[in-house]
């Protein structure tokens, strides 16, 4: 461990000597330079002094999620304003890796305004709390990955705290650690960190290519192989496609008897579950049998357009990557597939908030 990570240093090193030399003199050295290995934060007996400046450094994306889509009880109401502080992103952009002593902070802000003269949008109103993430194996040795997590948000005071106790891990860093892309941070919503990352010397916003991370991430395709197993629904898409327009499925005991409104993205829905699924939902399971299946059938004017599919093909979840995910948006054609495979990232993201990835309410 020890030898790894000083060779981890050297590299760095090296990397950023060579990168000096070949740029001596530009602007961002010379910035770099100004605070070097600074550290954004103060811990007192255990507890964070609140940060600020933090709008001073490195904005990094504003994910949004409303009160009117999270039927009206948001976790973190309206839009969340995200910061890394700037030693930690230049060492990102070096190492693709985020350092002892990151800082990252959420400021959020309510939605202001519904409307504006460009168009009917989501447009931020007032500053209403404010979180930070903190990775430091000084102050946090016990907490895994050695990040802690805070909030100096008082909604019912109105004001900030002037100092905070970290979170235990099962109420904040769980959720992180087990959805987050790269360690605890959310970096598959924050473009300008994934730009960065390894990014080097170069400054990642002089590429003009702009569709290219999202078809570099293709959070609609495979992170992961689908094992090459048989199953009770076929993973092959072919078949896959064949058996959903055979209707075998509807012949499932579990089945929801009407199409629905989706509470996610599905339009109408009508679920059919395995057997074997339905008894382990029933069971509180928070790991569902491999062979697991579920398929949603896609609703829209009453008409049904599609499906959507997951199988487990693994005894463990890992993350989304023992799931096999399949959408395809019309019956009648194959090529509108919407994803196929392992660990589809797309619909990860959602469905890891369910019991094992499973979101249906239905199965009780
Ligand atoms: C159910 C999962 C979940 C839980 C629990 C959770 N978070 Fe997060 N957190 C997220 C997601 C998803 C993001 C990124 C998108 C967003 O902000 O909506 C995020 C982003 C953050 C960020 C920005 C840095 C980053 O890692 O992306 C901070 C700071 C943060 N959360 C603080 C908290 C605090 C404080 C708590 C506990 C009170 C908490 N979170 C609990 C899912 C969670
Ligand atoms: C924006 C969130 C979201 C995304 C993205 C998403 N889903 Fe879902 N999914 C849900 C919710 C919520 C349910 C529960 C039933 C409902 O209300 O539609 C669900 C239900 C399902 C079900 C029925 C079993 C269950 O978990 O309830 C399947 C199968 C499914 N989704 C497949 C997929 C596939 C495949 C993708 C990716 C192509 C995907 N989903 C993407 C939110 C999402």
């Amino acid at each position: 461990m020890k030898i790894k990570s000083t060779i981890l240093t050297l590299a760095a090193l090296l990397f950023m000597f060579t990168s000096c030399n070949n740029n001596a003199g530009s602007a961002d050295m010379a910035d770099n330079s100004s605070y070097k290995n600074k550290i954004f934060f103060t811990m007192e007996n255990g507890e964070l002094i609140r940060p600020t400046g933090y709008r001073s450094w490195v904005y990094v994306g504003t994910p949004v999620t409303p009160n009117d889509l999270n039927n009206g009880k948001a976790a973190f109401p309206e839009m969340h304003n995200v910061y890394i502080d700037p030693t930690s992103y230049d060492h990102y952009k070096n190492t693709g890796k985020f350092k002892e002593g990151t800082i990252i902070m959420k400021e959020l802000v309510s939605v202001g305004s519904k409307a504006a003269v460009s168009g009917n949008g989501y447009f931020m109103g007032e500053f209403i709390g404010l979180e930070a993430s903190v990775k430091s194996k000084e102050h946090f040795p016990d907490e895994p990955g050695n990040w802690a997590i805070f909030s100096f948000t008082q909604p019912k005071v109105g004001t900030l705290k002037e100092r905070a106790k970290a979170f235990p891990y099962d109420a904040c860093a769980s959720c992180h650690d087990a959805n987050a892309e790269d360690d605890f941070v959310f970096t598959q919503y924050y473009p300008v960190l994934r730009a960065a990352k390894n990014a080097g010397k170069g400054n990642p916003e002089d590429v003009s290519v702009r569709t290219a991370s999202e078809k570099k991430i293709g959070i609609w395709e495979a992170s992961a192989p689908t094992p090459q197993k048989k199953f009770d629904i076929p993973t092959d898409e072919k078949k896959l496609f064949a058996y959903l327009n055979s209707g075998k499925y509807k012949s499932l005991k579990v089945q929801e008897k009407e199409q629905h409104k989706s509470a996610g993205p599905h339009e109408y829905v009508r679920t059919f579950v395995s057997d074997k699924l339905a008894k382990s939902v029933k069971s509180g399971n928070s790991e569902h049998p491999i062979g697991s299946y579920a398929i949603k059938e896609q609703y829209k004017d009453g008409k049904q357009f599609g499906w959507a599919v997951m199988l487990k093909t693994g005894d463990k979840s890992n993350g989304g990557k023992g799931w096999f995910w399949y959408e395809a948006t019309d019956r009648t054609d194959i090529a509108s597939k919407a994803a196929l495979g392992n660990g589809v990232k797309g619909c990860v993201s959602c469905h890891s908030i369910g019991q094992d990835m499973v979101r249906a309410t239905f199965i009780k």
